[in-house]
């Protein structure tokens, strides 16, 4: 699947008004800095449609893109960004939380996790809450440009194993580097996919 046009719609926080209709939504969380706006420009082959910074705590809304007038890519806020006050921090996490609990349409989230870091407490207990809910699911490792393969292989592995400590079975893992634009055809393919049903 190629992407032809990329709109941006809305940017919201509050539930009553994301977009009304029932089209397919991919949306992207995982925390601050991972890379969750720059995976959407390249998926898209846009530059600056999700905005994305160096410092973490960037997006701060949920946003929604109109993919070829058919279905959405949605980005997220960051979880776990430690500087962001903890009154805000909190609103985050309920308006996280009931966005991906709650959105009908939501075919399936991508959790980003940095691929230079072992499995980090917060990023197993996102998984778990929303696998325990019940939410398809596939994991992304980010970054993939700043290690080697043979360190990646590593990474890959133990969160692998972390992960089967729990699950039976284990979700879909993609590597990517927006950098190098490295993962675009199989996710896009795992999209298309999911979409036909
Ligand atoms: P928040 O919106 O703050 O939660 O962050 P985010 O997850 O959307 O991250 P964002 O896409 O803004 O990227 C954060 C930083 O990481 C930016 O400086 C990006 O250029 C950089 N970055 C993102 N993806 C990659 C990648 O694949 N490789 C490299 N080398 N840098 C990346
Ligand atoms: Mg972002």
């Amino acid at each position: 699947m190629e992407i032809r046009h990329a709109e941006f719609i809305s940017s919201h926080t509050d539930m009553r008004k994301y977009p009304v209709d029932d089209k397919p939504e991919f949306a992207f969380i995982g925390r601050s800095n991972v890379g969750k706006s720059s995976l959407i420009n390249m998926l898209t082959k846009r530059k600056n449609l999700a905005k994305t910074s160096v410092r973490p705590g960037k997006t701060q809304t949920i946003n929604h893109y109109l993919i070829d007038n058919k279905w959405y890519l949605v980005d997220l806020p960051g979880y776990g960004y430690a500087s962001v006050a903890k009154a805000t921090k909190k609103g985050w996490g309920k308006m996280i939380e009931e966005y991906v609990l709650r959105r009908e349409n939501l075919y399936c989230l991508f959790i980003l996790i940095d691929s230079r870091l072992s499995p980090q407490p917060i990023d197993l207990n996102f998984i778990h809450l929303v696998g325990n809910a019940g939410i398809p699911i596939c994991l992304v490792l980010t970054k993939t440009d700043k290690i080697t393969k043979v360190e990646l292989q590593k990474n890959m592995e133990r969160f692998e194993k972390k992960l089967k400590e729990t699950w039976a079975e284990l979700p879909v893992i993609f590597t990517t580097s927006s950098l190098k634009k490295k993962g675009r055809d199989e996710i896009l393919h795992f999209i298309e996919s999911a979409m036909a049903g």
